[in-house]
């Protein structure tokens, strides 16, 4: 798969998908990354690449001009022609059905803005899917990029190697994952539920089972279908009964 990024801040992507799985698939050409300076298709002498509202208010707007240009530049790099995906706090918010879908194109060229956003005529004309990662505003659409091109990575088929799979994990059935544990099995006196280390296999299935359905219904009951009103009091962590607790 090709990823083209249009930043402002290439230096951004240097570090983050330089290392581990990402910096693997790379590598083995799984994923075909190249990251453009948006600020290379400004015209003028102070290579401007946005401007004051129209109707005034706070901040500044990314041209229309520099950003088509900058694409049409990317686009005609490679035959496909790329899903363009804008990250925006105004977005539809990413989950794993939509990670799902990015990683079957092709081709994905994503748009980071800065500054309060990017002119709505680009958006509207040259954009085809806008994508929050949450609601939350950061100060552009850098990270929110990475985490992007993160999370389709995983769904790249390789990527993982050939032991792993991402339908092991949490989400692909709807649950949040399991607690792992590893050695050693007591650790200041902190010890790993009894039944992982019973050997008795369809008796640590059904305790991961139990505890994945746990976890959601106190976490995420919104994956359940229920509203999530409860979830998180205070937004701390909520211990779960000790594991031993819940059913077998
Ligand atoms: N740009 C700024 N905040 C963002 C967010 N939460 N998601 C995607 N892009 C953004």
């Amino acid at each position: 798969m090709r990823v083209d990024v249009l930043t402002l801040f290439p230096e951004a992507f240097r570090g983050p998908l330089d290392v581990s799985i990402v910096k693997r698939a790379r590598e083995d050409g799984l994923l075909d990354l190249h990251v453009h300076d948006i600020r290379e298709h400004a015209t003028d002498r102070h290579r401007t690449v946005d401007d004051y509202p129209f109707g005034g208010g706070q901040g500044m707007v990314m041209r229309v001009d520099v950003l088509d240009r900058a694409l049409e530049f990317v686009r005609a790099q490679a035959p496909e022609r790329g899903l363009v995906v804008y990250l925006t706090p105004a977005g539809e918010r990413l989950n794993d059905r939509i990670v799902r879908e990015l990683a079957a194109e092709p081709r994905l060229i994503l748009v980071c803005g800065r500054y309060e956003g990017v002119d709505e005529r680009f958006v509207e004309h040259c954009v085809d899917r806008e994508i929050s990662i949450g609601d939350y505003v950061l100060t552009g659409g850098e990270l929110p990029a990475m985490v992007l091109i993160d999370a389709v990575t995983r769904h790249i088929p390789g990527a993982l190697g050939d032991a792993a799979s991402p339908e092991e994990e949490s989400f692909a059935d709807g649950l949040l994952e399991h607690p792992q544990y590893t050695r050693p099995a007591v650790y200041r006196g902190w010890a790993v539920p009894d039944v992982l280390l019973s050997g008795h296999h369809a008796r640590i299935e059904a305790w991961r089972r139990a505890q994945r359905l746990a976890r959601t219904r106190e976490r995420r009951p919104d994956l359940l279908g229920e509203p999530n009103d409860g979830a998180q009091p205070g937004g701390r962590r909520e211990r779960l009964g000790a594991p031993d607790e819940v059913d077998e």
